[in-house]
């Protein structure tokens, strides 16, 4: 393999600069030339490459999002838009492409390596919902984003004795916030992979109330039935029964724009190179990741058929520790 590509898309996660930098690099290093795609699947259609030396990722370690830009492309769904992209891959003599990025980008490289083209992907999205790594780049700068916020929380909750609702990011997942309620000492966890009745949410909150503490704190997922609005509308339209309400904040984008910390740097480091070695050796169609500490590559088929579920043993412990 002599020139290879390398793209970051969908939600941007801190650390896929770490990932490129290590593509780059290691790829010099085996002899290629490599190229960056602008703007994710968007500049794959749209021509929008350029080469990349070990000197232009300089200085790029450190800074959260992606300096080749990250993108939603609906064209790239479509068989033409693929098409295009694969012209385009032509065009510019690409032997191979490593794609970095969530669920829905792997099911696009899936779809390229469908159509023959060699690509290998990398596992990075702040929701660690994709098959194939325990782990993907950006979730632990993510959630210590989000832990920052909880601490902050807590102090003002405690000074007032009130409850507060926290919406965090992970999409249908409830990762981020099953881990940010056992690190943030959370009073509840509401996540969509359990069902959840508010009534029970509000015995938490009593009960907790009744051991003592001053402030109950509530972890939500954006993919929750009851998700921060939701469950605050409930409760203010039971205020007079259930004895309280409940103040939201809803963290938003600000949980993707952290400085990668040293996990995520190290790991998109190491997936940078796993990608190129996947190349090195031919075996593509796969997305590199991390399984009990070790790289490992998963058939894109596989990642894209089998859902990444949470351990029971996870969600019980959240339980077990908000008491
Ligand atoms: P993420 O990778 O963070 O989950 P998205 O779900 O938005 O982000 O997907 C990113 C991009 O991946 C989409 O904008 C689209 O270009 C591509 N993609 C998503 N689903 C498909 C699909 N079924 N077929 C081809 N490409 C897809
Ligand atoms: O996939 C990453 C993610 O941040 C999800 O957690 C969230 O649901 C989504 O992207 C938000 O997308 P956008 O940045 O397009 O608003």
């Amino acid at each position: 393999m002599k020139r290879i590509a390398v793209l970051t898309s969908g939600g941007d996660a801190p650390g896929m600069n770490a990932a490129i930098r290590a593509v780059v690099r290691v790829g010099i290093e085996a002899k290629m030339d490599v190229y960056g795609v602008n703007r994710g699947y968007a500049g794959l259609v749209g021509g929008n490459f350029v080469q990349l030396r070990a000197r232009d990722v300089s200085g790029i370690l450190e800074k959260g999002g992606s300096f080749l830009q990250s993108a939603r492309c609906p064209e790239f769904k479509t068989e033409e838009g693929q098409m295009k992209a694969l012209h385009m891959l032509r065009e510019y003599g690409i032997d191979g492409l490593v794609v970095i990025g969530g669920n829905g980008s792997q099911t696009g490289s899936y779809a390229l390596s469908k159509r023959g083209f060699p690509v290998v992907g990398i596992a990075s999205t702040i929701d660690n919902d994709l098959y194939g790594s325990d782990i993907t780049i950006g979730v632990d700068t993510a959630l210590n984003v989000i832990l920052e916020a909880i601490d902050r929380l807590k102090i003002t909750a405690s000074s007032h004795e009130r409850a507060f609702v926290i919406e965090v990011m992970g999409r249908d997942c409830g990762y981020l916030a099953l881990m940010a309620g056992i690190a943030g000492g959370a009073e509840a966890v509401i996540i969509p992979e359990v069902e959840t009745d508010p009534e029970l949410v509000a015995d938490e909150i009593r009960s907790a109330y009744e051991r003592g503490k001053n402030h109950a704190l509530v972890v939500v997922a954006e993919g929750a039935k009851y998700n921060a609005t939701k469950l605050a509308s409930y409760f203010s339209d039971n205020h007079e029964r259930l004895g309280f309400e409940l103040r939201v904040t809803i963290l938003g984008h600000v949980q993707r724009g952290g400085t990668p910390g040293a996990f995520d740097r190290i790991l998109a480091s190491r997936l940078g190179e796993a990608a190129v070695d996947a190349l090195v050796d031919g075996e593509t169609g796969v997305l590199v990741g991390l399984a009990n500490d070790q790289i490992v590559r998963t058939p894109l088929e596989v990642v894209n058929s089998r859902k990444k579920a949470l351990d029971p043993r996870v969600v019980k412990l959240a339980a077990v520790l908000a008491k």
